[in-house]
Order: structure tokens, then C-alpha cells, then sequence
């Protein structure tokens, strides 16, 4: 049998981890559900779902992947048999990630292309829907394939291929760089940003809180959807890292690390959005909520608004700039692809050799749906009802499996036992009561609500597709389950 692969230094394990964690989610993602919640009113959700359900999360994902050696499937049928399915939940929800993620990716590095000569022009927002995206009049009509997303789409593929071809290896050597110069960029964009006329009007809207919006459940259920996705946690993401880590690594340090970063690159980067947003409106003569009708398309039309703003030098902005988007988000690619891979490796014993090509021509193939004229509604479909159900889901199962069925003082015994920092029963309260009943509950309510109204502006039968495919990824996580693996053959 293969030895298992390990990190050979801790700062690989962090730094391939805050990797996972910052990525479009930081810098697309999370600024527009910001702005589709109303700005002031997400950030208190967001935090307070960061501290109750994120950091006791990833604390409980690096614990798991650390005891139990291996990937969320087989760590989780180490708890039980029964269990299993959980994980595998878990894999395919990264799954329907990492097809679209790609083709965002594949957006992006179209607009490096275009930075070169700001081809977006004086109106970035037609020029992201009519020229670029070319988009169809609604999720019905799926049109051409685009195919300059298509190339795009294939070089993210082909570059994080290289990425993960020899494991820990391939990705430790070439995750410093692409950790640690985005931020230098988002510094720039967001000092931009905030000199922009009409600034303030996009702060306002950024940081005012507005408390009578935290009675909605919608803010909140988006806010442990953005969490859980930005901190890559209820896919295996984490829990695969933290198996290659050698014993007697630390846990709750390396949690706060990896949260907090992820976290505070978020809220910076809302300023760089924000702010310019202010300027836009300001521009359009229109108020803040009204400058973007879905907030999807948010970050490409803000950033090229800014690119453009540079007093000199705008194209080597505009380059720089989203090389750095790219750098941010292959590392997090690589982390939805290899927990999603090694769930096959470790329970099947493929070698990394056969799966590896696999699972990127199946990755690039899948995404060539997202590339098409009506891509763009499908993107926002399947991010809704993948991060909205299915995360908060397997989130709420994490936390009462371990809480209840492993037990969370066992758990919290074990991480303190290997950290520098020790945890207290707080964590014990957030695991088995805080994370379970405010993922419950606002599960519920959303469920409720998107039953009774469907998601979104979208035609009523969108919504029955979203379902179709949570369902779906719970049958199949079954049937993945009752297959038999090679260590118990
Ligand atoms: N957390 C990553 C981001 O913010 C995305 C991601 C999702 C990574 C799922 C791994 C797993 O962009």
C-alpha cells in the first residue's frame, strides 16, 4: 500500500490551507451576497457566523482529518459505517463547485486578456453582459457555447492538472506565490477604491448595519453558506489537508490562522468593491441597491471600473490584477479537486496517476455548461442551492455527528492535547448546540421560503431544477457509500 502523503513543514499545511480558504469567494463572492443582502445588513450574520459555525468548523475539520487519516468518507465511516454518505455528501458538493468555479476562472482570465487594452470601455456592465457573456434572455435558453470562456476554462484545468499531479508535493512547492502577492494588489485596488468620487455612498451602504434586516432568516442562511464556502469547510477541503499532516500538528492556532485570514481578506476586499460601487452610483445617478440588478456579475463590473480609474498606468493594473485573481483562486481549485479525487484514491486505492486525469476531463467537460449564453443563471442556481442546502447541511451533520456520536469533550480533549493555544467548552456549546440549531433553523426557513416563492427572479421550474439536484447529490452520496471499497473486499 502507498504511504500516505504528508506536508513536510507546518507553514506548507498553513499556507496550502489559507490557499484553500481565500479565493473568488473572497473577492467575488463575497462582496455581492454582501450586496444582495443590503450590504450593512449581512456583515453582522456574516460575523456571527463566522465566530459560532467557521472557527469551532475548521477547528472540527482539521481534528477529523487528523485523528482519522483520511479523506471526509472514510474518516466519517470511522466514526460509523452508517455515516459515510456524509462525506461523500461533502465530495459532491465540491464537485458541483469546482465545475463552475472553473469557469469563472475562465472569465477571469479573459479579462486579463482584455485589461490589456480595457476593452470593457467607458460602460463595464454592458460589457460584461452583451459583449462578454453575451447573455441569453433566461435560464431557458441555454444559446452557444462561448468559447473564449471555453479556453479560459481549459487553462485553469490544465494548470491546476500541474498543480496536483504529484500530490503535496507539486502543490507545497507552488502555493507561496500564490498566497502572498494577491494581497499587495487588493491593497492597491482598494486605496483606488476609496479616492474614487462617491465612495462614501458605497461604504455607507457597506457598513451601516440594519438591524430590522436581521428579523429575515435570508441574511442568515446566506451568511453560513458564505462562510462555509469561503473557509472551503463541509467539502473536504480541510479535513483532506489536514490528513497529510504529520502527528502532533497543531490544530486551534492553525484554525484561527486560516479563519481570520480568510476572513480579513473578505472584508478588505468589500472595500475595494464597495467603494467603487459608491462611485458608480454616484455616476448613474441611481442609489447603491440599484446600480446592479443581480449582484452575481458584481465583481467584474467594479473592478474594471476601477482598472480603468488608475490615474496611469491602467492596462498594467487591469494585468496585474487579475493575474492576482487567478493566483488567488487555482489554489482553492486544487482544494476542491483533491479532496473530491483522493475520496476515490483512499477508498478504491486508485493510484493519483489514473484519477487525476479522470476528474480533470471530467471537470473541464462539465463546466462546458456553465460557458453557455445562459451559463451565467446556471451558475447562480446551482451556487444557491449547493452552498445554501447542501454545505449548511453536511455542516449541521458535522457538527452533531462529532458533538453527539464521537463527542465533542473527546474531540476538544484531543485538539488540546496537540495545540498551542487551548480551547475551552465554548467550543463544546457552539458544536453541539449553537451550530446545530442556527444551521437548523435557518435551513428550514430558507427551505420554506424558496418552496413556497422559488429562488431568485428565475421561472418557477429553475427552482425545481435546484432541488432535482440537491436530491440527486444525496442519492448518489448513498450509492457512492453501499459501493464497496478495496480495504473491505
Ligand atoms: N474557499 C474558496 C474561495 O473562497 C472556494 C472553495 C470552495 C475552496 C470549496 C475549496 C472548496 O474561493
Amino acid at each position: 500500500m502507498e504511504e500516505r502523503e504528508r506536508w513536510k513543514r507546518r507553514s506548507d499545511f498553513i499556507f496550502a490551507s489559507i490557499g484553500a480558504a481565500i479565493g473568488l469567494g473572497n473577492v467575488w463572492r463575497f462582496p455581492y451576497v454582501t450586496y444582495q443582502y443590503g450590504g450593512g445588513a449581512f456583515l453582522i450574520p456574516y460575523f456571527v457566523a463566522l465566530i459560532t459555525a467557521g472557527i469551532p468548523l475548521v477547528m472540527l475539520e482539521l481534528g477529523v482529518g487528523r485523528i482519522f487519516q483520511a479523506g471526509a468518507p472514510q474518516a466519517f465511516a470511522r466514526i460509523r459505517k452508517k455515516l459515510e454518505w456524509i462525506g461523500w455528501l461533502a465530495l459532491l458538493a465540491v464537485m458541483i463547485i469546482f465545475l463552475y468555479y472553473s469557469v469563472i476562472m475562465g472569465w477571469v482570465w479573459n479579462y486579463l486578456y482584455y485589461s490589456l487594452k480595457l476593452s470593457w470601455g467607458a460602460d463595464p456592465k454592458a460589457f460584461f453582459y452583451n459583449n462578454f457573456l453575451k447573455l441569453s434572455s433566461g435560464p431557458g435558453t441555454l444559446g452557444a457555447i462561448n468559447w473564449a470562456i471555453v479556453i479560459g476554462l481549459a487553462l485553469s484545468w490544465l494548470w491546476s492538472y500541474n498543480y496536483l499531479r504529484r500530490g503535496t508535493k507539486s502543490i507545497s512547492k507552488e502555493i507561496y506565490w500564490t498566497v502572498t502577492i494577491p494581497w499587495m494588489i487588493l491593497v492597491i485596488m482598494v486605496i483606488r477604491g476609496l479616492t474614487l468620487p462617491g465612495a462614501v455612498k458605497g461604504l455607507n451602504y457597506y457598513l451601516t448595519p440594519n438591524f430590522k434586516a436581521l428579523l429575515n432568516t435570508g441574511p442568515w442562511l446566506a451568511a453560513y453558506g458564505q462562510v462555509f464556502f469561503s473557509l472551503s469547510l463541509a467539502m473536504g477541503s480541510l479535513i483532506i489537508y489536514s490528513s497529510y499532516l504529520p502527528k502532533e500538528s497543531d490544530i486551534a492556532n492553525n484554525a484561527f490562522i486560516i479563519s481570520l485570514a480568510d476572513a480579513g481578506t473578505a472584508f478588505f476586499a468589500g472595500f475595494a468593491v464597495f467603494s467603487t460601487l459608491g462611485y458608480l452610483a454616484q455616476t448613474m445617478g441611481l442609489e447603491v441597491p440599484n446600480v446592479i440588478s443581480s449582484g452575481f456579475g458584481l465583481a467584474f463590473i467594479t473592478y474594471p471600473t476601477a482598472i480603468s480609474k488608475m490615474p496611469f498606468a491602467a492596462p498594467f493594473f487591469g494585468v496585474i490584477f487579475f493575474v492576482l485573481l487567478l493566483t488567488l483562486s487555482i489554489d482553492s481549485q486544487i482544494s476542491q479537486v483533491e479532496p473530491f479525487a483522493a475520496g476515490f484514491m483512499d477508498k478504491w486505492k486508485f493510484a493519483r496517476k489514473k484519477v487525476l486525469p479522470v476528474v480533470v476531463l471530467f471537470g473541464f467537460l462539465g463546466g462546458l455548461f456553465f460557458t453557455t449564453q445562459g451559463g451565467y443563471y446556471w451558475i447562480d442556481i446551482f451556487d444557491y442551492f449547493t452552498c445554501s442546502f447542501v454545505l449548511t447541511f453536511v455542516g449541521l451533520m458535522e457538527a452533531v455527528i462529532v458533538g453527539y456520536v464521537f463527542k465533542a469533550s473527546r474531540m476538544r480533549e484531543y485538539i488540546n492535547e496537540v495545540s498551542e493555544i487551548k480551547i475551552g467548552k465554548w467550543w463544546d456549546i457552539c458544536v453541539k448546540f449553537i451550530t446545530p440549531i442556527i444551521l437548523g433553523f435557518s435551513f428550514i426557513w430558507e427551505l420554506k421560503k424558496v418552496v413556497t416563492k422559488g429562488y431568485g427572479d428565475y421561472p418557477r421550474w429553475t427552482t425545481n431544477v435546484g432541488f432535482a439536484l440537491v436530491l440527486l447529490l444525496l442519492v448518489l452520496s448513498i450509492v457512492l457509500m453501499s459501493i464497496k471499497g478495496k480495504e473491505e473486499q
